[in-house]
């Protein structure tokens, strides 16, 4: 059985895939549903072997049955299947391994390394290799440690490392895993994790701005008057408090996911369509970044509310979370990028939990024209040139521009321009299918470089640091009042364009 993966797509190599936490939920959720679909729809099914490592003592028939539970879901929402082995049963049977950690000492190494071994051989495996932390972050210095220990970072074929979110809690603590991941693996070998870089839309953003021109010239302070990111959650902490109440707003999602999204809207083309170029541009825009002030931010913290019409507790009584905390569940931020192109323009940063619904959108307000001819018109309709990058859901674009609208009296309004990508193209793929196939084919453009997630630290550390205490709001609300004072104490306030709302 030889199947190839889809015309025009790149090649994979055969190789084993060692999950380490594969009985977590990240593996039932996103991965293993993932690698099916990755199965399905692009013919991988002799492409890879699975082998799930955890403390757990499972056996192979146990990690089966977890992964098929996974992945059965994804197998009857899709069409009837043209290739045999990528029943879901079967590709399990086949394909699917474990080996327990036990409690991960030397011995547990060597042993993983021997099953490594054997498994490959029974598969026919050359020895290509990515092994995925899907860990809890205290558990990967140890992890790379045994890696590097037990010889498995030097493999007889490739070896890649896939190292989720979150990556340290400050800069001394990323360095210090940095550090501890080039002991055992170079810098090339790794692939950090931020799953906002998969998602099909956030990639757009290279092709929306460096395959057309007509908005790349108009893209610098010149046209732009201020851009706006928000990554606004309808959803509460759930049961993540464990998590949640050490890490916060700041280090949950700013300091990654947002930040990931403030590069490819503000870096510079790069020289060429290359990972490391690509990556180059975006350490450029965070070096560029005037350290933040105080001022420059506000930090929030859910109170009971309301959430789609039913009240709602405030953080405070989430299950889990420490008495009186001051974690934040919201942040706001002003951001400067002291550079040629972005001098003097504002990038507005903000994103929270229980906020009034799901939304990801980037907007770009362009300057008014320099002479206000239309002065006299009836302007309560008018919103001028605003392009609205919605990230999700709806996915796509809005561009607001005026017209003048035909009635007795001179009127401007503001209408768009909009594209939908579902209407155009159908489901978007999902995050982790993307990262999971650009590793197995070794494009490492979506991953988050070394320097790249040190200087996003070494920007956020002073304000994580600085004890700014968060102020309430109202959960199903859009934040806290204060944050409409970060747009200047005239400003029109942040500007959302929800779909259908
Ligand atoms: C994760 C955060 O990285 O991203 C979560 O830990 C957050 O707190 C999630 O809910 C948001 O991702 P998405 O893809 O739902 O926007």
């Amino acid at each position: 059985m030889e199947s190839l993966p889809v015309a025009g797509a790149r090649a994979v190599d055969r190789h084993l895939l060692v999950v380490f936490g594969a009985t977590g939920d990240l593996y039932r959720q996103k991965l293993a549903p993932a690698l099916y679909h990755l199965v399905r729809q692009y013919g991988l099914a002799d492409r890879f072997v699975v082998l799930g490592a955890a403390r757990s003592q499972l056996n192979d028939a146990e990690f089966r049955a977890v992964t098929r539970g996974a992945v059965e879901i994804v197998a009857k929402g899709q069409a009837q299947l043209a290739d045999p082995s990528a029943d879901p049963a079967q590709w399990c049977d086949e394909m699917v391994h474990y080996q327990s950690l036990g409690n991960g000492g030397a011995a547990a190494y060597e042993a993983l390394s021997r099953r490594i071994e054997q498994v490959e051989r029974a598969r026919g495996l050359s020895g290509n290799r990515i092994f995925y932390l899907s860990l809890p972050p205290a558990a990967f210095a140890a992890t790379v440690r045994g890696l590097g220990a037990s010889g498995l970072s030097r493999g007889p074929g490739w070896t890649r490392l896939v190292v989720e979110k979150p990556f340290g809690y400050d800069l001394d603590s990323a360095m210090a895993l940095n550090a501890v991941l080039h002991e055992s693996f170079q810098e090339r070998q790794i692939y950090r994790i931020d799953h906002y870089l998969g998602k099909a839309t956030v990639q757009n953003l290279l092709v929306f701005r460096f395959a057309n021109p007509l908005f790349e010239s108009v893209w610098n302070r010149d046209r732009i008057d201020n851009v706006q990111i928000t990554v606004a959650e309808e959803v509460g902490i759930g049961d993540r408090a464990g998590y949640y109440d050490r890490s916060g707003a700041l280090r949950d999602m700013v300091q990654n996911h947002l930040t990931q999204v403030l590069s490819l809207v503000a870096m510079e083309p790069p020289v060429s369509f290359d990972a490391e170029a690509i990556r180059d541009e975006k350490v450029k825009v965070l070096q560029s970044i005037r350290p933040l002030r105080r001022d420059d931010v506000v930090l929030g913290q859910y109170a009971p509310g309301q959430s789609r019409g039913v009240p709602v507790g405030g953080y405070l009584e989430e299950p889990g979370v420490a008495e009186g905390t001051r974690t934040e569940t919201y942040a706001a931020l002003r951001v400067f990028i002291d550079s040629w192109r972005w001098q003097g323009v504002p990038f507005y940063l903000r994103t929270g939990k229980r906020l009034r619904t799901r939304l990801t959108q980037v907007a770009v307000t362009f300057r008014e024209p320099p002479v206000p001819l239309f002065k006299s018109f009836d302007r309560s309709r008018h919103q001028g040139n605003v392009l609205y990058v919605r990230l999700q859901p709806h996915e796509g674009f809005e561009l607001l521009f005026d017209v003048q609208v035909p009635s007795d009296h001179p009127r401007l309004a503001t209408m768009p321009l909009a594209f939908e990508y579902e209407q155009a193209f159908g489901d978007l793929p999902d995050a982790y299918e993307t990262l999971l196939y650009d590793v197995m084919t070794g494009d490492r453009t979506l991953f988050v470089r070394s320097d790249e997630v040190e200087q996003a630290w070494r920007l956020y550390t002073p304000i994580l640091q600085a004890g700014i205490r968060p102020v309430p709001y109202k959960a199903g609300s859009w934040g806290p009042p204060e944050a409409d004072l970060l747009l200047g104490p005239h400003g029109e306030g942040w500007t959302v364009r929800v779909p259908g709302g």
